[in-house]
């Protein structure tokens, strides 16, 4: 058996949790394998929503494995609230869910670290959800990272007030206020709580568990446009969200790597700062927000919208090895008389696909016009039964990507998912 891949291919809020959880079924064991608290997946089902953001979104499903790999970042005192907030019992969480050892552990300095360098940006800020995710992978590339095998350590208190200590020398230097106090205590209970938990190299359960046959599914957060290497840096985050990221952060082999889903919005989205070649600043914009919820699941912001972007999508396709597509949020495409996609760019004056190095390089979009469709289509359960102008907008970003659209969501309810031409698993 290999591990199936699930990431986004665009800056995140594709729908990820969504899929992960409608695909669930299919698969043993679903993995997180890089970012933190800064995701918000949401998953719908039994007229429930509910908002996961470390937790991996096959919790719902009593006989799976879920686990935290050591790539992501963790912050116990999230860790506390998300487990209280899914209406699951201690015991069923401690029975579906495994935190890996390696996994770094995001400080309640880390999280005001994140505040303060955002606050001297000024208006360069990168738009953080301000979790403390950048300066949580900071420690762990600089090597002064704590992780959550260190809890078990007895002298654990002593190396978190070191930590600490290190963190308020630097705000020193900033004109910040905080209250520390406020966010310790939260995240000490979390602490206490995550020791309930199975915490273990969960690199060797993983292999194990792929030679006995399991199915695995690694689920990504964030996006391909976000990650630190190829995402429009600095306005980032600082993980490596493509697929490469499954294997350093869960400690599998490429090898094993099998089918690569490829997640992309039938629009798309940016919450934060940072390059949108395709948005929209008038109603049509205004309208994709208004119809889609574009809300961040974690901040509440608005969601910057625009159209499809064809060379985006295609160098996140060339990244990541995409075997698949999923196309998102096809319903809030209806009613709009002309859907536009970006097929190329105009930089200098020259027509190009690139992704461009410098972020302030002025970036005129080529579109291509496509007829739109009024129908509803979100009852719709068989891909045959999809408005004609709606297939043609798929036939076209097949034709654009070279990759197959094997699924095409029509709702953020796990039915609401319409699979073509392919069975999961
Ligand atoms: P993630 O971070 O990639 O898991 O995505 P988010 O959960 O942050 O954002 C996706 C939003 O779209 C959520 O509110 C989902 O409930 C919703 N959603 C997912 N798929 C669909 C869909 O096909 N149609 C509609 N209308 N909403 C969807
Ligand atoms: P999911 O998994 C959308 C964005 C932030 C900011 C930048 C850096 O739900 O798709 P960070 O807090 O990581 O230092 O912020 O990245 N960002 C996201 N945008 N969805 C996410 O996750 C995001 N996680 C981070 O808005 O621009
Ligand atoms: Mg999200």
């Amino acid at each position: 058996m290999k591990i199936d891949v699930l990431l986004g291919l665009q800056w995140g809020d594709e729908g990820k949790g969504k899929i992960v959880d409608a695909l669930s079924p299919e698969y043993d064991v679903i993995a997180r394998f890089q970012g933190g608290p800064n995701a918000g997946h949401s998953l719908e089902f039994n007229d429930v929503k509910h908002v996961l953001h470390l937790i991996p979104s096959g919790i719902f499903h009593p006989d799976k494995i879920n686990i935290i790999g050591n790539g992501v970042v963790l912050d116990p005192a999230v860790f506390k609230q998300e487990t209280e907030s899914l209406g699951l019992t201690l015991e069923e969480l401690t029975n579906r869910l495994i935190v890996s050892t390696r996994a770094n552990l995001i400080l309640p300095t880390h999280r005001i670290l994140d505040a303060a360098y955002e606050f001297q940006k000024g208006n360069l800020k990168i738009g953080s959800t301000l979790k403390g995710i950048g300066p949580a992978y900071t420690d762990k590339a600089s090597r002064n990272g704590l992780r959550v095998g260190d809890i078990m350590n007895r002298n654990f208190r002593t190396l978190y007030e070191g930590h600490k200590e290190g963190h308020l020398a630097i705000l020193k230097n900033y004109d910040f206020k905080f209250d520390l106090a406020e966010f310790e205590s939260g995240w000490f209970e979390g602490i206490e709580l995550l020791k309930r938990f199975r915490i273990e190299n969960t690199e060797y359960l993983l292999n194990r568990l792929l030679s006995e046959g399991k199915r695995i599914l690694a689920e990504g957060a964030q996006g391909t446009m976000l990650d630190l290497d190829f995402g429009s840096y600095p306005y980032v985050t600082s993980s490596n969200t493509i697929s490469a990221g499954a294997c350093t952060g869960l400690g599998i082999s490429p090898k094993d790597i099998g089918e690569v889903f490829g997640i992309f919005k039938a629009y798309c989205t940016r919450v934060g700062s940072g390059p949108f070649p395709t948005e929209l600043f008038d109603s049509t914009g205004e309208l994709l927000r208004r119809k889609g919820c574009e809300y961040g699941a974690t901040t509440g912001r608005p969601r910057r919208c625009g159209w499809l972007d064809i060379p985006a999508l295609k160098y996140a396709i060339m990244i990541n090895g995409v075997t698949k597509l999923f196309m998102m949020k096809s319903d809030i495409l209806s009613g709009f008389e002309t859907v536009k996609v970006c097929t190329s760019y105009i930089v200098e004056g020259k027509e190009q696909n690139e992704m461009l190095f410098d972020n302030n390089t002025q970036i005129d979009p080529v579109y291509a016009d496509l007829k739109g469709w009024n129908e509803n289509i979100s009852e719709i359960k068989d891909f045959r039964l999809l408005p004609e102008k709606l297939i043609i907008y798929i036939d076209f970003i097949e034709k654009q990507t070279g990759i197959p659209i094997t699924l095409v969501s029509v709702g953020p309810n796990r039915k609401s998912t319409i699979i073509r031409g392919w069975k999961p698993a």
